[in-house]
């Protein structure tokens, strides 16, 4: 076996010449003496054409053994065809088993329930749909990486291992030797301040733990998060660059993953149609807007998700909600000094009814201010004393926000439930596989 061969997706600059592919078996047809292997290898899908005449006796009876997910090695001519996927096809001359399949492999072309798929997601994680969702997942973490670093954002890791603790979700902890308690960062934000003031503009991506007992098609226990923070920007500032952020993305998906965004029959239009500047409207006036719709949230509470879906539905794109009221939000967002009982923050919430994406605020750079709310709060001063330090020495105005990823790869790709937007997902019922 030669260690030569090409990818699927390369094959449209070799027609003529002889190739060799390896890959799985999708897909297996026959039709007298003329065959058909549907092989894929990650790059793409080809339709490889067997002919009993050309194979021989041999080769016919090797492709009459052949079952779903058999590995193989595929040797023949490339040739181009309109009609096949990709635009080409190969005539086979020689085939070889890499891997045998038995015959039990349990994804089968039929309807499977979603918890067997998701018990099986090691080996769902091969369907066409998968391997696009990872593959825009994938474009969408690159595009994030190229706007920070075009940007001259620094990208800092944050640690998992925390003993502060940053949002009002519940926690995982973990016994930490002679320390107490460790707890699974909900969020990267405070590091992300502190590093914030040793380099001006920097971004944090990385996994994120709440144990929330959830059961909502946006909830994770575990999900990924990007979190820029910047030295000397305030909210308004911090709007713009979420904005012009999304625009970016969404824009290359578009022009990158056109082939998955249309297996996944996503409709492109709406997704051409995410053009900055996105409405901002003040969370009072959201209030009034939806209590004239028919809900029945009071001012002071959070926003839940259907009020989200019925805010975002008279717009094509997402939108921002500012200032919301202080005991809805996280202790260290910045009082709004035009209205003290609301703080300089933003929720982004995508479109199609998609909820919240991100969720970003100017932070309290004064340090009485956030000493009271760390009390008012009922958190451990204790844990807070280094943080409290960026408020000591040389305190400045800062802000940041938070892009759930999972969220944005489940809107970008039109797909319903947040748990097919990662390929492991974590969630209330399940750590397995
Ligand atoms: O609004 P959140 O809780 O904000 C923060 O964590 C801030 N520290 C961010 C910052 O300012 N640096 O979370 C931010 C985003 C949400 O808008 C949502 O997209 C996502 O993270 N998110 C979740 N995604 C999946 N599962 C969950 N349980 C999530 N909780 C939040
Ligand atoms: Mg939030």
């Amino acid at each position: 076996m030669s260690s030569q061969y090409q990818t699927i997706s390369s094959l449209p600059h070799h027609v003529g010449e002889t190739v060799r592919v390896r890959g799985w078996v999708a897909h297996l047809r026959s039709s007298g003496k003329v065959a058909f292997i549907v092989v894929r290898d990650g790059s793409g899908t080809l339709q490889c054409v067997v002919v009993q005449k050309v194979v021989g006796e041999a080769g016919w009876t090797t492709f009459h053994a052949l079952t779903l997910e058999t590995s193989v090695e595929i040797e023949g001519e490339v040739r181009a065809d309109a009609r096949a996927p990709g635009g080409v096809e190969v005539g086979v001359t020689n085939m070889i088993v890499l891997g045998e399949s038995p015959s039990d492999y349990p994804i089968q072309p039929k309807e499977h329930g979603i918890d067997f798929l998701l018990d099986h997601r090691h080996l769902w994680l091969r369907s066409p749909r998968q391997v696009a969702i990872a593959r825009v997942r994938a474009e969408i973490e690159q595009a994030l990486n190229d706007f920070f670093y075009e940007r001259e954002f620094v990208r800092v890791d944050t640690p998992i291992l925390t003993q502060a603790i940053g949002e009002r979700s519940g926690l995982f902890a973990t016994e930490y030797f002679d320390e107490g308690n460790a707890y699974l960062a909900q969020t990267g934000q405070l590091y992300g301040e502190a590093a914030a003031a040793a380099l001006g503009k920097i971004y944090t991506f990385g996994p994120t733990f709440r144990a929330e007992k959830s059961k909502t098609r946006r909830h994770l226990t575990e999900f990924w998060m990007l979190e820029p923070e910047m030295a000397f920007h305030d909210s308004a500032d911090s709007m713009r660059l979420q904005e012009e952020m999304i625009e970016y993305v969404v824009r290359r998906c578009v022009e990158r993953r056109s082939t998955e965004l249309a297996l996944l029959e996503r409709d492109i239009t709406k997704l051409e149609a995410i053009r900055a500047p996105f409405p901002r409207i003040d969370y009072s006036d959201a209030v009034t807007t939806l209590q004239k719709k028919g809900s029945e949230v009071k001012w002071g509470d959070d926003l839940g998700a259907e009020d989200e879906s019925l805010l975002v539905a008279d717009y094509d794109r997402p939108i921002f909600v500012m200032n919301y009221p202080k005991e809805a939000k996280a202790f260290y967002m910045k009082e709004n000094p035009a209205d003290p009982r609301t703080v300089l923050c933003s929720d982004m919430l995508a479109p199609e009814g998609y909820g919240e994406i991100i969720g970003g605020s100017q932070r309290e750079d004064d340090y009485d201010r956030m000493v009271q709310r760390i009390k008012d709060e009922g958190l451990p001063l204790e844990a807070y004393d280094w943080y409290l330090d960026l408020r000591r020495y040389g305190t400045f105005v800062h802000s940041g926000f938070g892009l759930g990823l999972e969220r944005a790869v489940a809107w970008i790709c039109g797909i319903p439930h947040i748990r097919e937007a990662i390929a492991f997902p974590r969630t209330m019922y399940r750590l397995r596989p």
